[in-house]
């Protein structure tokens, strides 16, 4: 039986950081609210000349090396990402050629914040049925384009970044399962309403900003989060006390917290980066994981659980022993 392995992690920030002392002197709010009710402190901007296909390079040439593998030896590349860099080709195509790789199947997914777990679950399906060895599986946004910079609900959330991993096929177990979920009919609750087909809404709006009913994602979220640690440990026969860490998705630290919980986890095994990169959408949960495996925390033979929620509704969890 193949199973596929974390065999390396990248993450990059943009330079330039973001501070809520900053935002105060762009909308009506305050560094003490942010931290409240969201446990952020600043995040990282993408350079007006850098985009999604940058931040999404310098992750995947960290997680390539740390897998101590040549780009050459990667057979298929997924990007999660809401914020590609063109309509087409795929920000993964965009990638593909930057690294020199020619030939293996390369491709975007787009789930918003679940993003990662999606290509996750895919890539490793592409390595238990044998059709891949070395998947370059990242998550890389660039939310800062789609924020309405005027909009206090949703502008001191977000964040630029990217996450990366290397999943490899191996004899022993690596991830051990993947949960992925959508529903639709909450679609609304979080959304940027225009695009490529719908050019404008119905007020003839056409700009592509992101608009958020951020009190009942809140509540969905949490909900949905804790069905979903059930249905993972359900699924691999576990209980809590088989998890050694959490690596959730970074969007706000009281929907974390609400997680651990669930899971009976004490704060020093969830890992946390809301606080200095806010929400990063699909990169958020491969960045929190870099940050982790290289500083050393989470090692190896451990067992992860990584969760995300997100815009469609979209929701997923990836269990898996490092
Ligand atoms: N600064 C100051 N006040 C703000 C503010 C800001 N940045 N944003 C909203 N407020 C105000 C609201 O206008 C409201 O004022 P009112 O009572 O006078 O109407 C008040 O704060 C409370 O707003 P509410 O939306 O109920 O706050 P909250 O405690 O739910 O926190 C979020 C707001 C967005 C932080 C929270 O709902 C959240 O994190 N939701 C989930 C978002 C998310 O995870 N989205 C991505 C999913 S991937």
């Amino acid at each position: 039986m193949t199973y596929s392995r974390l065999a390396g992690t990248g993450g990059y920030l943009p330079e330039k950081v973001l501070t809520n002392a900053e935002l105060e002197k762009m909308v009506d709010t305050t560094d003490a609210w942010i931290r409240e009710r969201t446990g952020i402190h600043k995040r990282h901007v993408a350079a007006d000349d850098e985009t999604t296909c940058d931040l999404a390079e310098h992750a995947a040439r960290r997680a390539i090396e740390a897998a101590a593998l040549n780009a050459g030896e990667i057979d298929l590349i997924i990007v999660a990402t809401t914020t590609p860099d063109q309509i087409f080709p795929s920000t993964a195509c965009l990638l593909q050629q930057r690294l020199d790789i020619h030939g293996c199947p390369a491709f975007d997914v787009q789930a918003v914040c679940t993003g990662f777990i999606y290509a996750l679950g895919i890539a490793d399906k592409f390595i238990r049925a044998g059709s891949a060895r070395n998947a370059l599986v990242i998550g890389a946004e660039t939310l800062s384009r789609i924020v309405d910079w005027t909009d206090r609900k949703t502008c001191v959330l977000f964040g630029d970044g990217a996450g990366a991993v290397v999943l490899q096929a191996s004899a022993t177990p690596g991830i051990l399962s993947t949960h992925l979920h959508a529903d639709g009919q909450y679609g609304a609750l979080l959304q940027v309403p225009t695009g490529v087909s719908k050019r404008a809404t119905e007020d003839g709006d056409s700009y592509p900003y992101m608009e958020m009913q951020g009190n009942e994602i809140f509540k969905i979220a949490v909900n949905t989060l804790g069905r979903i640690v059930d249905e993972t440990l359900a699924a691999n026969d576990m209980t809590q006390a088989d998890v050694d860490w959490l690596v959730p998705h970074q969007a706000n630290q009281r929907i974390i917290a609400a997680t651990a919980k669930k899971l009976k986890l004490p704060e020093d095994h969830v890992v946390m980066t809301v606080q200095e990169h806010g929400n990063t959408s699909a990169a958020s949960v491969p960045l929190a994981l870099d940050v982790a495996i290289r500083d050393g925390r989470i090692r190896r033979g451990e067992t992860v659980l990584l969760e995300a929620f997100g815009g469609g509704l979209t929701w997923g969890s990836a269990l898996l022993r490092y």
